[in-house]
């Protein structure tokens, strides 16, 4: 198995661009689903997640083919299958995304449910209720979701809480509803954002998107189109991470920096300096240890959940004791327990980290358990000292374009072996 090895140690320095963002792409392709004609899709991150949803959305019987500009083109007028198996499924919770738009446009969908997963139960009964509230109807049997409509209709729904691949569901699901819906308690997350744009795209009336309320106008049909990507604020804020971490100067390229509010807010206390642009951000740490930061991840405009694993390795080198609190998922401290076995002090109560910093890490053989957990490890493996062997990368390659090639680019002595 694919395994990364880092020699520690080296401050990181350079511009690094970042590639299409991967929670926004996932709902996207999915989304394609309820198109009448072909969709073009750029931007899109060379990731094993996505090439999950690609296999997935073809084995449906979506046509799928990459056109000049390397965009990737989806087809799917010909649909055979209303079927997303456990096999894919439990690879990928995203392909629960299928659901909606299966169901929406081609009556029926029989969607695996995900099942445990490592980062805490995570339940998709959100996603079953609004679609009953839509008027489909819907069974669980043998751990698949079973559901059918001759047409949905509008109604509203208040979700009892806030879910990113929830709210796309609902969202995509009702554009071809008959009469109009409305989410309250929206999720408010760019990713959400984008994919109202692209199926706007494709002729759908949505209003609100970006507040917690979003409003659709159902429609008889969506057309083919054309969409870009939104860049992906967690591979850059996890490469800014990398550079302060590091004590050193990194720019990425290509990003929304309105998107990042959070994370920079949290880089400024732990002392980086930072220079932004319309599209780039620079941190610079110019060689100083970094000071501890306490803080609560939340859904969208608050701190992400999706960059807390990095922030905890950052925790782990500074000065002074940082108090992470998870609030979004149960069981998200995985990376704890290995950050340990390079040299942190760590100690998890519930769902807060208590960070005592200190000076030096040193480099161990440790093991992935989830994306952005593996993100962390390899941030830590920048910093101590010595050789650091992280396994089970696969979890990295999820969700990080080309990481070990970016990083390179940066100065860090890192390789992929077998
Ligand atoms: C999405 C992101 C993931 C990110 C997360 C939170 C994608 C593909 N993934 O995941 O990277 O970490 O948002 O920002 O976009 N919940 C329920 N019932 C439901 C649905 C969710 O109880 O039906 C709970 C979950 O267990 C969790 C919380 O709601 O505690 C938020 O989860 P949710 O926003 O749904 O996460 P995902 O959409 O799976």
């Amino acid at each position: 198995m694919a395994k990364l090895l880092i020699e520690g140690g080296v401050p990181l320095s350079g511009d690094v661009p970042v590639s299409g963002a991967k929670n926004a792409v996932l709902p996207i392709l999915a989304g394609a689903l309820l198109a009448d004609g072909v969709v073009r899709i750029g931007r899109v991150p060379h990731l094993q997640d996505v090439t999950t949803m690609m296999e997935l959305l073809g084995r449906m019987g979506v046509e799928l083919a990459l056109d000049e500009r390397l965009w990737i083109e989806l087809d799917p007028t010909r649909l055979r299958e209303h079927v997303a198996p456990y096999e894919l499924v439990r690879t990928m919770r995203a392909s629960i995304l299928v659901l909606g738009p299966l169901l929406a446009r081609w009556g029926r969908a029989v969607v695996s449910l995900p099942g445990g997963c490592a980062i805490g139960e995570r339940p998709v009964d959100l996603h079953i209720k609004g679609l009953r509230a839509l008027g489909a109807e819907v069974e669980l049997s043998g751990g698949y979701i079973e559901a059918r409509a001759e047409r949905l209709s509008g109604t509203r729904i208040v979700m009892d809480l806030v879910t990113v691949t929830g709210t796309e569901n609902l969202m995509m699901a009702a554009t071809l509803a008959r009469g109009t819906t409305i989410i309250e308690n929206a999720a408010q997350e760019p990713e959400v954002v984008d994919l109202a744009r692209f199926l706007k795209r494709l002729g759908a009336r949505i209003e609100g998107e970006g507040s917690n309320t979003i409003i659709i106008e159902g429609v008889e049909r969506l057309s083919g189109g054309e969409y870009e990507v939104l860049p992906d604020r967690i591979e850059a804020g996890t490469y800014l991470v990398a550079g302060a971490i590091s004590g050193g100067r990194v720019k990425v390229t290509g990003v929304r920096p309105e998107h990042l509010d959070a994370v920079l807010l949290k880089l400024r206390e732990a002392g980086a300096e930072l220079a932004i642009g319309t599209d780039w951000i620079e941190v610079d740490m110019r060689g100083r240890r970094p000071r501890a930061v306490d803080l609560t991840t939340a859904p969208y405009p608050g701190f992400p959940t999706d960059m807390q694993a990095q922030f905890c390795a950052l925790d782990a080198i500074a000065e002074g004791v940082g108090l992470i609190r998870e609030t979004v998922f149960e069981n998200r401290f995985m990376h704890a327990q290995e950050l340990r076995r390079l040299g942190a002090d760590i100690a998890v109560e519930g769902n807060t980290a208590i960070i005592r910093g200190v000076p030096r890490l040193s480099g161990a053989p440790i093991m992935a358990t989830d994306l952005r957990a593996s993100a962390s490890l390899l941030l830590a493996g920048l910093v101590a000292e010595g050789t650091t062997v992280v396994d089970r990368i696969y979890h990295l390659d999820r969700g990080y374009e080309r990481i070990e090639e970016k990083l390179a680019r940066l100065g860090a002595r890192i390789r992929r072996i077998r």
